[in-house]
């Protein structure tokens, strides 16, 4: 290659590098990888379905990955990177908590043997949420692909955007809002994802003891389930990272009884409880629509989940396709990753 082509294909490097997220996002379709890395979904569900063997819980954790990426600048494996100063994993609703990393890991390293450079960890968390949403019993959809990943991590924004477990309902509606969510349906339909999974005691251990300061409990959690849940937290100050199901009734099934469980006051997180038992509000009568009927659910679950794993980057942000989930690829790397590059690196 002359010098003069190498200069003109680092200048598309730099005009391309450039490309914003948000442009490369118009495009997302279920059909982004047919002719680059056809077996994608394959691949990633063959690893899940391994990794689900050892850890049941996996499915769960991954559907919540997801979430946790998307609230956060938008659906762009940002919860992924490790770097130290501006890591996401410390945020307050993640620490501890949120899991799967070392599957992602999984996938990424098998993706890159089959296709390098081409599909994005974005991409990833995105189809290995639906296909574990199968693996559970719920229900299959064509994901929307082409998501970039993201050069950046914001901790505080980790921390302040993601729903907390002692909001208030108008609270949870407000963060939907600010991504772009609907307040009713995508808050109930998405909520419906406490349909499997675990929580550790200190997310709900405040509605068993004082819960408000007269050494009193909440009065919207079932006496049954209350006394089952103080054995598993023995107190307020000890077994705070114990675990129990989110549903109590088919703890790793995805189904509707999680909307049957309000009803009877066996929400697990006050937040969960809350869609039911607020008085007057909106989201009680979906809830009773979800109880009755499990194709309800289903079908609105499909459109919130699609809805969410829309939530785009900032519009100035700049993407690549990530050859390691945990890091940003070198600065001087000449394969951004992106689709474009490699069309310009091949003329
Ligand atoms: C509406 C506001 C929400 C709040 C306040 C909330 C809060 C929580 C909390 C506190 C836990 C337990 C974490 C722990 O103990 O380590 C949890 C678990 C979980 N959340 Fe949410 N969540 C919300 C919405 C969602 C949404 C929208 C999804 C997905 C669409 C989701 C999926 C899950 C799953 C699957 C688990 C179990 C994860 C596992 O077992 O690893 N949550 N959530
Ligand atoms: C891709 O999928 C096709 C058919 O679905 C299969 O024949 C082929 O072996 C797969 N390739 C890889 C690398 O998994
Ligand atoms: C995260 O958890 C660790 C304990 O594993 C703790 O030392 C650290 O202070 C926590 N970080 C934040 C930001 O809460
Ligand atoms: C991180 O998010 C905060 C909002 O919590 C915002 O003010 C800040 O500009 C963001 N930082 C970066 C580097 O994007
Ligand atoms: C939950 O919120 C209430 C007020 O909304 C507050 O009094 C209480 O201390 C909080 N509990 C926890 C565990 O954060
Ligand atoms: C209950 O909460 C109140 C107010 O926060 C506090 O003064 C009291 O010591 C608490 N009681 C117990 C048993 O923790
Ligand atoms: C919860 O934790 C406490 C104290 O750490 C422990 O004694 C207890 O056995 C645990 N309970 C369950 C059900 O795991
Ligand atoms: C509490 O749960 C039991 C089943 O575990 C149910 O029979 C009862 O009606 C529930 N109580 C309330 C107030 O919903
Ligand atoms: C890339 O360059 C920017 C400044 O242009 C710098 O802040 C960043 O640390 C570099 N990243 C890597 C992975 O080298
Ligand atoms: C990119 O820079 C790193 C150190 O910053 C170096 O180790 C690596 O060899 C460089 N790669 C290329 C392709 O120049």
């Amino acid at each position: 290659m002359s010098v003069f082509r190498h200069m003109v294909t680092a200048l598309f490097y730099v005009v391309l590098i450039q490309r914003s997220v948000s442009a490369a996002q118009g495009e997302l379709t279920p059909t982004f990888y047919d002719q680059t890395c056809p077996n994608v979904t394959d691949i990633i569900r063959g690893i899940l379905l391994n990794a689900a063997i050892i850890d049941p819980r996996i499915t769960a954790s991954l559907v919540r990955l997801h979430f946790h990426d998307c609230f956060v600048q938008g659906c762009d494996a940002s919860i992924l990177l490790d770097d130290p100063d501006t890591t996401e994993k410390t945020a307050l609703p993640n620490n501890n908590s949120v899991r799967g990393f070392e599957v992602i890991d999984q996938m990424k390293t098998a993706l890159e043997n089959v296709c390098a450079r081409t599909v994005s960890c974005a991409d990833i968390v995105a189809i290995a949420a639906e296909e574990s949403v199968v693996l559970a019993g719920g229900p299959s959809w064509e994901v929307p692909l082409g998501r970039l990943d993201s050069r950046s991590a914001n901790r505080s924004l980790a921390t302040t955007a993601l729903p907390g477990f002692n909001e208030t309902l108008d609270e949870i509606k407000h963060k939907f809002a600010a991504v772009g969510l609907d307040t009713s349906v995508d808050v109930v339909a998405l909520s419906g994802a406490h349909t499997f999974g675990r929580a550790q005691c200190f997310t709900f251990e405040h509605r068993l003891y004082n819960f408000t300061g007269i050494g009193d409990q909440d009065p919207d959690l079932n006496e049954t389930l209350a006394a089952r849940l103080r054995e598993i937290c023995p107190s307020p100050t000890a077994g705070l990272s114990n675990l129990t199901n989110l549903d109590q009734t088919t703890p790793d099934a995805f189904d509707n009884v999680y909307f049957k469980n309000l009803q009877i006051e066996e929400g697990l997180l006050r937040t969960d409880q809350i869609l039911f038992s607020t008085h007057g509000a909106d989201t009680v009568e979906i809830v009773n629509d979800f109880s009755r009927s499990q194709t309800a659910f289903f079908e609105a679950f499909v459109e919130s989940m699609i809805r969410m794993g829309n939530i785009r980057p900032p519009v100035d942000a700049v993407g690549e396709v990530r050859l390691d989930c945990r890091v940003v690829n070198a600065n001087n790397s000449t394969a951004s990753g992106t689709e474009d590059a490699h069309l310009v690196s091949s003329t």
